[in-house]
Order: C-alpha cells, then structure tokens, then sequence
C-alpha cells in the first residue's frame, strides 16, 4: 500500500513552508479562540488539499523551484482552511462527536461556538488572502466555497425526503468535496503561472480525484475495518443515503425498496437497524459496485496526467489517486 509520506516526499520542502506560513498567519485573540482554533489546526488530519496544491504547482512550474514561493503557501493554507472550517459545521450538523479519533469542536465547546469557530476561520482565511494581494488566487479559491453548502444542503433535503437518484448523489458529492480538490490541484497551477489549460486540466484531475475521494468515505462508512477515526454507519444513522445503498435500492423491486427505506428510517434510533442495513449492502455488493464506480473516476484522474512529462511529481500525483482507491482511513 502506497503511504501518504512517499507521496509527500518530492515536495517536502513547500510542505514545510506552507506549515510554516500557516502558522505565522493563522492566530487568534483571546484564550478561549486561540484554545479552539489550536484544537482545530492540531487536528487537521491528512492534508490532501495543501498536498494537491504542492504537486501541482511543483508539476506545472516552468523552472525547478519555482513552485516554493508564498502564492504556493497561500493557495495550500485558504484550501484547506476552507476544508478544516466546512468539517466543523458539517459535525454541528451531523451532531458528530467525533472526528480523526479526537473530540469534535462541538462535543467540546458545543455547537453554538463550534459555529462561530468555523465563521472565524473562514473570515481570517478571506481576510489573510486579501491583505495578500494575490486576487486571482484568492477569487479562484474562495469563489468556490458556495459549491460546498450547495452540496450539503441538497444532502439534508434528500435525507429529510428519503429520496435519491444517481445523478444527485453525483451531484452532492461534486459540490460538497471535488468541487474543492478540484480548485485545490488547479490553485497549484495558477500560483505558478501556468496556461489557462494546463489549470483547467489540472481543475478536472483533481475534481475525478474527489470524486473519487468521496465514494471510497463513503465506502468506508460501511466497512467495520476502517481506521477513519470516525464511527462506521453513521452516514445510515443520519438518513443518508450513499453510493453502496442507492445501488442496492437501484436494484430492489418496489416493495423490498419500500422495505428498505422504512428500515433506514429507523436507523437513527435503532442500532440494530444499522446493523442490518450494513450487512444487506455488503451481501448484496453494494461495496464491490460502488468500488467500481470509484475505480472509474481514479481511471479518469489518472489518465489526465497522461498530457504531462514524467516527472517525481506527477509520478506521486499518479500515488495520489491510487492512495485515495486503497485508503482504509
Ligand atoms: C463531510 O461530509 C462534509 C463536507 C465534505 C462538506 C461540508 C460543507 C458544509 C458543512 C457547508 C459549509 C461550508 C463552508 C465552506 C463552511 P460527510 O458528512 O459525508 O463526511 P464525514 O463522514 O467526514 O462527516
Ligand atoms: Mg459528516
């Protein structure tokens, strides 16, 4: 299994820097918001976005070294700011005590101030970027961030209806997660000066990436062996419904659907509802098609790539997507 280091390896450098630049930039008044806001950074988790920016900012750069420069740094921190911000508010709303194996913001310091961290990130992020100077980055990077409540609110409507069709669910995992790592490969791109095209091709590599990335979450979510520091069968507690349950419910006739979605409804209140529905999807290969569907998207990444030279760089973007189909966490 490619590990998360070896791929970071070719661009440790930018890595530091960008740590470095996020760190000076990114500090609070008052005990109580540097407290949470450390809370947060501490846990940041694997940092794909910043390390999506550097490969392709490294990958797209003219000159060898081109691509450790502060645009670069600044590109990584508004990413994955906006990330760190959206999983604050999405665990107020999912009421999810936990996240990567540690306390939520919310189960620490409850949801009314997990809210109002998560609205401070995201003004020091805007406000950073602006005193910046360096509008086109911040324009083509936070004029993004609509896509993600788009995504979550059309979530919260079909979970409250019980309905979906594949094209929503496509739809939702667009907007709520490759929407952004799609801006985070093509920001890489832009803050090293490459062609409007060499951008777009590097926007849609890193938008079939997350598309893959949120299929294999998703997968995940069913799979007792998983080490996401997250508990498995939440998305079924919370109503969702997801790749591997819309391919079985796809394939139900009408009465086991019906079946199906009353069994669902229950989950939120009833473990062993959970239970079931988990072993359903998984006897009924809901998982392996799912995979499928994933292994489709990461084909697509990678085959993106194809108009590049070889180099260490798109060498570890190619890991990158192989990384995001075997990932167990
Ligand atoms: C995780 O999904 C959630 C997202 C990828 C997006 C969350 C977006 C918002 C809450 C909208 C607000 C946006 C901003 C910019 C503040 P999940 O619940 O399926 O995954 P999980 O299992 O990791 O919680
Ligand atoms: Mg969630």
């Amino acid at each position: 299994m490619i590990s998360l280091d070896s791929i970071r390896q070719p661009v440790l450098k930018e890595l530091d820097a960008y740590e470095a630049f996020l760190e000076r930039q990114f500090t609070a008044e008052g005990d109580l918001l540097n407290e949470m806001l450390q809370h947060a950074l501490s846990s940041r988790g694997k940092g794909v976005r910043p390390l999506l920016v550097a490969l392709s900012a490294a990958m797209n750069a003219r000159t060898a070294g081109a691509s450790g420069g502060q645009r670069v740094s600044l590109a990584a921190m508004l990413v994955e700011m906006i990330h760190t911000a959206s999983l604050i508010h999405d665990d107020v709303i999912d009421e999810a005590d936990e996240r990567r194996g540690r306390p939520s913001v919310n189960a620490l310091w409850q949801s009314r101030k997990a809210v109002l961290l998560g609205d401070y990130i995201l003004a020091r992020n805007m406000a950073i970027g602006l005193e910046s100077g360096q509008f086109d980055l911040v324009s083509h990077i936070c004029g993004r961030m609509a896509a993600l409540c788009e995504g979550e609110l059309l979530q919260a409507d079909c979970a409250a209806k019980q309905s979906m069709t594949r094209r929503t669910y496509l739809d939702i995992i667009y907007k709520k997660t490759a929407a952004l790592l799609g801006v985070s490969a093509s920001a890489g791109a832009l803050a090293v000066g490459a062609t409007r095209d060499r951008v777009t091709t590097m926007r849609r590599f890193g938008e079939a990436l997350g598309m893959a990335f949120q299929i294999q979450d998703d997968i995940l979510d069913y799979s007792p062996s998983a080490a996401t520091g997250k508990p498995v069968g939440n998305d079924l507690r919370e109503g969702k419904i997801t790749l591997p349950l819309l391919l079985i419910l796809d394939k139900a006739d009408d009465k086991r659907r019906a079946e199906l979605l009353a069994r669902l409804k229950t989950c939120h209140q009833d473990e062993a509802a959970v239970e079931e529905m988990q072993r359903i999807v998984i006897d009924e290969g809901g998982l392996h098609e799912a995979r499928a569907v994933m292994q489709g998207y990461v084909a697509r990444a990678v085959q993106l790539l194809s108009e590049y030279d070889d180099s260490p760089y798109r060498t570890a973007l190619v890991h990158l997507c192989t990384f995001v189909a075997e990932r167990n966490k």
